[in-house]
């Protein structure tokens, strides 16, 4: 089945994720599918979200973090528990949003347009599967607003999905 993904006009954060969450809703419907799932979530991510220039996930991996569906330039394959801005938000299963990425002590630089990220934890009954992760290249292009719209978006996608 088509999707027809429409651009977002909205005039608080709110208004925008509560758009966001209905066409995610109408691109996971029907289909189980986990890579499916990841990958069309990036690309939805992508399209309409301003001011990204990568958007995807990496997922956990015989414990570490290995890259899976995504958006973007080519990026960084293995990340390990704890490093970088994705390790950091897999090891304490909770978001981190970083507004600049030159500041957070081993960020792992993958595309060097990126300034600011947030990575949030995808959790299906406490069991850590992987992360998301969306780069800007603003400075300070995310805040409480995106994680808690973000937050949303990762629970809908695992809830929709045959995780593996
Ligand atoms: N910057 C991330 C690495 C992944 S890329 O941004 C796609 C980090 O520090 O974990």
């Amino acid at each position: 089945m088509d999707h027809a993904v429409n651009a977002i006009q909205a005039s608080s954060r709110s208004d925008f994720y509560a758009a966001l969450h209905r066409q995610l809703a109408a691109v996971l419907e029907g289909e189980r599918d986990w890579i499916c799932n990841l990958a069309q979530t990036s690309a939805l991510l992508m399209q309409l979200m301003p001011g990204l220039n990568w958007a995807g996930f990496y997922l956990l991996r015989s414990g570490e973090l290995v890259l899976g569906p995504f958006q973007g330039k080519v990026a960084c394959v293995r990340i390990k528990l704890g490093r970088g801005v994705c390790g950091t938000a897999a090891a304490r299963r909770e978001t981190v949003v970083v507004p600049d990425v030159h500041q957070f002590p081993g960020h792992i630089a993958c595309d060097s347009a990126s300034n600011s990220e947030i990575v949030v934890p995808l959790l299906h009954q406490g069991r850590l599967l992987g992360v998301l992760d969306l780069d800007s290249p603003q400075l300070g292009r995310f805040d409480a607003d995106d994680a808690r719209g973000l937050e949303e978006v990762a629970r809908r996608l695992v809830a929709a999905s045959d995780v593996a």
